[in-house]
């Protein structure tokens, strides 16, 4: 059962040539995917050889492959956590009842629009960091970025096959939809705001992977928990790559901080600019930004929705299973940011209205620990600058802050107070072409940007010198 067919057109473990229909399905679906990938996916890289890793099997064990594959050859394919013998569904008010093989006809619609939401995201990143190519800082970065490239698409596939499986011709109207709507496209754009932004430079990239693939993991995370078992066992999958992509995100920002110091320490200065480096400013204001826009990826601190999804069995929290209380939340209430008077502070709402705050809390924590990590980089080098996330309630566009101006440090603004310090805490556009600026693509094996430390050691036991992408 761990084990993956890839004698199959589509690589799977979910014996998909027993189930012709959905089958045809899909290969019918897969050369519309590859045409996507060749239009949207990473321009310019199509025919070289990438050392990539593939899952060969869903167990802890021979988890992945290491080999050279050009990225349209890229086995993507469905691969399910193994079943839990016995599972039930754990919260809400089907709790303690078998979880669903199938989907519960009266909540068809609900589970479709998850699904289809978070399918969304995949593609979307994907379009987004479609033009990073061309300006690596090195060839081990090219790689790290095109293996989050192909895993966004296994992603896809495997919302694709929920939708395909289970939502009959709806969830086939649903899965070429997904390759239809385009980031940041006025006309067609993608369902949520972050996922609509551009990710123009390696900083931005860097910071989407530690912010914005986080979000996902916090989602998928909580849609492992659902009662409707086959989501629950694609998310608890897919999780299991969103680890890497947040390794790439956070020790990306790591080495950047590393390079920054060397730099203040060499020429005693905090304005690195002038030597090729990017200032602790800088990477403070791209925090702001990246926190932010995630942050609102959560939705409104007080929502029904989210109560619903609990209530039906369909998304739980982070870590349920973990927690000790009754799975169903009925008349207990949770702490929420709010707007008091004229400054932050919180109130007590309803816990099952508040669980997307709930879930943002957990979030805001584990970002905190990697800032504390690049914060002890900092230290070590005898430097006395923090870098600190931004408030919750800082350039928000969803929920209870979307209408009000406020601090990094949490302080409620006037317009006119916004107006004049927005720029000292969000990249301007100066920022944004000095960041530009720096993007000169280092394509020789071994060597690295002038901005960014070297990592401390290569993929898969490779030297850092490897020839991670052959583009001769
Ligand atoms: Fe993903
Ligand atoms: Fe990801």
């Amino acid at each position: 059962m761990a084990g993956i067919d890839y004698t199959e057109r589509i690589p799977n473990n979910v014996n998909l040539s027993e189930n012709r229909r959905l089958q045809r399905a899909l290969e019918d679906w897969q050369p519309k995917f590859l045409e996507w990938w060749k239009d949207m996916g990473p321009l310019g890289f199509q025919a070289k050889d990438v050392y990539l890793r593939t899952a060969v099997s869903v167990d802890a064990q021979g988890w992945a492959n290491f080999g050279y594959v050009r990225m349209p050859d890229y086995r993507w394919g469905i691969f399910l956590a193994e079943p839990e013998p016995g599972r039930v569904v754990n919260f809400g008010d089907h709790k303690g009842s078998p979880a669903w093989p199938e989907v519960p006809g009266e909540y068809r619609g609900v589970l479709r629009r998850l699904i289809v939401t978070q399918g969304d995201t995949e593609p979307a990143s994907v379009e987004q960091q479609q033009h990073l190519g061309r300006t690596c800082p090195s060839l081990y970065d090219l790689r790290n970025l095109f293996q989050v490239n192909v895993e966004e698409g296994r992603h896809l596939w495997a919302m694709v096959y929920l939708l395909d499986a289970h939502f009959g011709r709806d969830g086939r109207e649903e899965s070429e939809a997904l390759l239809q709507r385009r980031s940041g496209d006025a006309d067609k754009p993608r369902i949520l705001g972050a996922f609509n932004e551009q990710t123009p430079d390696w900083l931005s990239f860097f910071m989407f992977c530690f912010f914005t693939d986080r979000d996902g993991k916090y989602q998928l995370a909580s849609l492992a928990e659902s009662g409707f078992d086959p989501l629950s066992r694609t998310c608890r999958f897919m999780l299991t790559e969103e680890a890497h992509h947040m390794f790439v995100g956070e020790s990306g920002v790591q080495r950047i901080v590393q390079r920054t110091c060397e730099l203040m320490r060499e020429h005693r200065t905090e304005d690195v600019r002038k030597h090729g480096g990017l200032d602790l400013a800088t990477i403070q204001k791209y925090i702001n930004f990246h926190c932010s826009v995630s942050l609102d990826l959560f939705g409104s601190e007080v929502s029904t929705n989210a109560a619903n999804f609990y209530t039906m069995g369909l998304k739980g929290r982070f870590e349920e299973t973990k927690k000790d209380d009754d799975h169903t939340l009925k008349g207990a209430t949770y702490s929420v940011a709010d707007l008091v008077g004229d400054r932050i502070g919180t109130r007590e709402e309803a816990a099952l209205v508040s669980l997307n705050e709930r879930l943002r809390d957990d979030y805001v924590a584990d970002c905190q620990r990697g800032v504390n990590r690049w914060n002890q980089v900092i230290r070590s080098h005898g430097i006395d600058v923090e870098l600190r996330l931004p408030h919750r309630a800082f350039h928000r566009a969803i929920g209870s802050f979307a209408d009000v101006k406020v601090a990094p440090d949490g302080r409620v603004l006037s317009e006119a107070e916004w107006d004049a310090r927005h720029h000292d805490w969000l990249p301007t556009a100066e920022d944004q072409a000095f960041v530009g600026s720096l993007m000169q693509p280092v394509t020789e094996p071994g060597r690295f940007a002038s901005w960014i430390a070297a990592p401390p050691r290569g993929i898969n036991g490779q030297p850092l010198e490897f020839e991670y992408v052959r583009l001769a």
